[in-house]
């Protein structure tokens, strides 16, 4: 939304995907240092988000909310602190409704949504150091437009703070399905576009269930206009390297594509102990400089064979970004020219293959031989210059 200080795809991790409802102080303070100790905050890593179930199961006496005293006995403003002091920043989660999702649906117990208290927990946030809101929909009724009503209470909550706090929202959670269809860009600064992800490359769900990487880039490859800085489309925080789940392909095809989509990248894997091999994928420099450009702009799926497909968007530098993706069990070469992914008219092209570091040129065919669950991604330069990596830091280290 206008005014966000999320003018790039914001970066971080958060506590779900991993660990859901079972958190405590100890384990963020320790994917705190992990940020640090790993090399992701080097790499352009910030938010450390808190997803549900912080929250005490009531409001104190005044109405304010407070951590659950067993699991964050040293309170929220604590644990902001300690985050700071990293160098980090500071995410937490909420719900515009009377209960969070763990509450309607985890028998976490408790009713501490923000129905009516808007403007008090936006101010409690920001006294806790709050930088990031993940703002989840999740009591199980719901109109579109109570949606947009509820998240723009506290959009303007969170102004009225003073303090630039991300803006994240899910309107999906309770199934309603009508929000992802909708344009929040004036609303919030990222916005979930689908059901929850999972560890799997395909699930087959299309409603009320758990998506896989294939099923959620069906339903974002057409949103790609919404795209753009301080408005990004959200499909959901990375899988890679959680649980081990995913092959080393697969990880590095769900993570060039959530990259060339200018989506945020919220790593929600135990980055206390990630292998050597994640740790990569995730710190890669030239795939999150495709992520980082200063466009903000959502690859469009240019050619779609069926099992492969072709994603392209074009970087600010005048580069081209393309990702030839095998959604199938089986080898694949998938191809497209510099023409059909938006380059400009040249006598020849570099390709520079971001996983590989290693360039060649062509006349105009962009062509690889990719693995099952596999992408091939090339940054693309007219002429045949000497490849470079172009990330660069953001000025937060
Ligand atoms: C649903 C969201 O989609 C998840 O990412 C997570 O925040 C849970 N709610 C928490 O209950």
């Amino acid at each position: 939304a206008p005014g966000s200080p999320a003018v790039r795809p914001p970066l971080g991790w958060n506590s779900w995907n991993t660990f859901g409802c079972d958190i405590n102080e100890t384990k963020i303070r320790a994917a705190a240092d992990a940020m640090v100790s790993s090399g992701m905050k080097a790499a352009g890593y910030e938010y450390v988000v808190v997803d549900d179930c912080w929250q005490a199961t009531t409001r104190d006496a005044a109405g304010n909310l407070r951590s659950d005293p067993v699991r964050f006995p040293s309170g929220m403003k604590a644990l902001g602190d300690y985050i700071h002091g990293r160098g980090l920043k500071f995410g937490i989660y909420q719900a515009p409704r009377e209960k969070t999702c763990a509450q309607y649906f985890n028998a976490l117990g408790g009713s501490t949504g923000a129905l009516g208290h808007e403007r008090q927990d936006a101010t409690i946030f920001a006294s806790w150091g709050v930088d990031f809101l993940k703002y989840d929909w999740c009591s199980p009724w719901g109109t579109l437009n109570e949606q947009v009503a509820g998240f723009t209470l506290m959009r303007d909550a969170l102004r009225a703070t003073g303090r630039p706090i991300v803006y994240s929202i899910n309107s999906n959670s309770a199934h309603t399905n009508t929000g992802p269809a909708y344009d929040w860009g004036p609303v919030a600064d990222m916005w979930r576009t689908t059901e929850d992800i999972t560890d799997r490359w395909s699930t087959g769900c299309t409603a009320d269930c758990f998506m896989g990487v294939t099923e959620i880039l069906d339903v974002q490859a057409p949103l790609y206009s919404r795209a753009g800085p301080q408005h990004f489309n959200d499909p959901d925080m990375l899988e890679v390297g959680v649980r081990g789940t995913f092959t080393p392909t697969e990880n590095r095809a769900h993570f060039s594509m959530w990259a060339i989509m200018a989506a945020p990248l919220i790593a929600g894997n135990d980055i206390t102990t990630m292998p050597a091999d994640v740790r990569t994928v995730l710190t890669d420099p030239d795939v999150l400089a495709i992520n980082q450009d200063s466009l903000g702009r959502q690859a469009q799926r240019v050619r779609d064979y069926g099992d492969t497909e072709v994603w392209a968007k074009t970087l600010s530098d005048g580069s081209g970004a393309v990702a030839l993706l095998n959604r199938s069990n089986n080898t694949a070469t998938v191809s497209t020219t510099a023409t059909e992914i938006g380059m400009p008219a040249a006598s020849g092209y570099q390709l520079y293959d971001v996983w590989t570091n290693t360039s060649r040129n062509t006349a105009s065919t962009i062509s690889a031989t990719v693995p099952p669950h596999g992408v091939v991604m090339y940054r693309v330069r007219t002429g045949s210059t000497t490849p470079t990596t172009t990330y660069s830091l953001r000025g937060t280290a």
